[in-house]
């Protein structure tokens, strides 16, 4: 397995470019399966993640091919000769259950293993499923898979029980093609799922609402494959933005929408760097007079909880009480122990973490257990005195470009060791 070598001390300065969105890709190359023809997909970054959701449209009866180079997949959907994601690959990446609504919607029926827990917390799925229920489908669970069968969907009124991106994404890909209307309450507003809705509406659903918590389907008959960039990713765009400013440095982040980022960008102002922002987007320098701060993790708009481990690894050196609070998943604190290992300062309450701010971190051997863990750890390797170790870096690959590259380019001193650690 590979490991990442990282040199701390360098403070992060010049441009980096923000890649497409992971978490609005994968629903949308799954959503292009709604349509037969062939779909053209833009900005789609190159990671594990995409290549995984690739892998699960391809054993489905889609053809793809993706242009990394040029960021760019087509897919081509004929018929759908297949219903069943096998555990194989629903274990690599829970975003698989994704294809259970386009399937539902498509051929009234999905096999799907059913998502087990993950290093982040135990992660239901039950949203989902009663949203399925509540278009008229039966759900059953047989030795591991979730067993879905369907006629034509009915539209409906559901209220989640809990806000959730996933849900949200999925139920909305079924109702597309149901017949008459659905109305969903207590939707997620993140800019993923409106991406998703926004390329939807281009292949001809009626949707209103995307962005607010109420959205209503009218089903139509048929969708018309189309040509669709995506958005540019928040969660890197904000990675970003937290590894410059813990590095004391002065970076910009550009091809972002500072609007999605705005949560980030009032963590950092609350700390005391400057942040600016234009068109496409968003810089952070340093100031003098920085001190901690209280961040929450909650629902869009509010600060993703994809960004509290990088804003832990950032808390550990920044002055004063830094108060965390992570509201969306109740587990997703491993970094704490890597972070401690390097000399930060951090006690867990249940699910508020205190972090007192210590003068500096110290380079350790240590080792990411999932995506957001493990940019904090790049950025505290960033900051340590010394050369850090990380292994594990697979975890990155799933969500974040060219990681080393795009560092490196600002300035890092990190380097990819193929095949090294455990
Ligand atoms: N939840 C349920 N039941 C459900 C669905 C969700 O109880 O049926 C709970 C979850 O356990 C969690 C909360 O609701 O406590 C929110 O989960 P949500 O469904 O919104 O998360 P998700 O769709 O599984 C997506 C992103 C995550 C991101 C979360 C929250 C994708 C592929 N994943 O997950 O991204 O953290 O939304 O914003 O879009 C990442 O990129 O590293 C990542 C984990």
């Amino acid at each position: 397995m590979d490991t990442y070598l990282i040199r701390g001390g360098t403070r992060l300065s010049g441009e980096v470019k923000i890649s497409g969105a992971k978490n609005a890709a994968l629903p949308i190359i799954v959503g292009s399966l709604l349509a037969d023809g062939e779909t053209v997909l833009d900005n789609v970054p190159d990671l594990k993640d995409i290549h995984t959701i690739i892998q699960v449209i391809r054993c489905l009866g889609a053809e793809c091919d993706f242009d990394t180079a040029a960021n760019r997949l087509t897919i081509k959907v004929n018929s759908i000769k297949n219903a069943e994601v096998p555990y194989e690959l629903v274990k690599t990446m829970r975003a698989s259950i994704y294809v259970m609504g386009p399937l539902l919607a498509r051929i009234g029926q999905a096999d799907v293993s059913l998502p087990g827990g993950c290093a982040i917390g135990e992660r239901p799925v039950d949203i989902h499923l009663t949203g399925f229920e509540a278009l008229g489908t039966t759900i059953s669970l047989e030795h591991g898979y979730i067993k879905a069968r369907a006629g034509r969907l009915n539209g409906m009124q559901f209220k989640m029980r809990g806000i959730s991106v996933g849900a949200t994404a999925n139920i909305m890909m079924a109702a597309v093609l149901a017949r008459g209307k659905t109305v969903l309450e207590n939707c997620a507003r993140e800019p993923d799922v409106v991406d998703l809705g926004n390329f939807l509406v281009k292949m001809g659903a009626k949707i209103s609402g995307l962005g607010s918590d109420l959205i209503e389907i009218e089903g139509v008959k048929r969708l018309e494959p189309v040509s669709y960039s995506i958005i540019p990713d928040r969660i890197e765009a904000g990675t970003y933005l937290i590894a410059g400013a813990a590095t004391k440095g002065e970076i910009t982040v550009k091809s972002a929408i500072p609007e999605h980022i705005v949560a980030c960008m009032d963590a950092l102002k609350d700390m005391g760097f400057v942040v600016d922002s234009g068109a496409d987007r968003v810089s952070v320098k340093t100031s003098h007079k920085l001190s901690g701060t209280l961040v929450k993790t909650l629902p869009y708009p509010g600060f993703p909880t994809d960004l509290q481990a990088p804003m832990m690894a950032l808390s550990a050196t920044i002055p004063g009480i830094n108060v965390i609070v992570e509201t969306i998943f109740e587990n997703r604190f491993t970094h704490v122990a890597e972070l401690r290992r390097m000399g930060a300062d951090i006690t867990v309450e249940g699910n508020v973490v205190i972090v007192k701010g210590v003068e500096k971190l110290s380079s350790a051997p240590i080792m990411m257990s999932d995506l957001r863990a493990g940019a904090a750890l790049v950025i505290a390797g960033l900051i340590a005195e010394g050369e850090t170790e990380i292994r594990r870096i697979y975890h990155c690959d799933r969500g974040y470009e060219r990681l080393e590259n795009k560092l490196s380019v600002l300035g890092a001193d990190i380097r990819r060791v193929k095949g090294g650690g455990l």
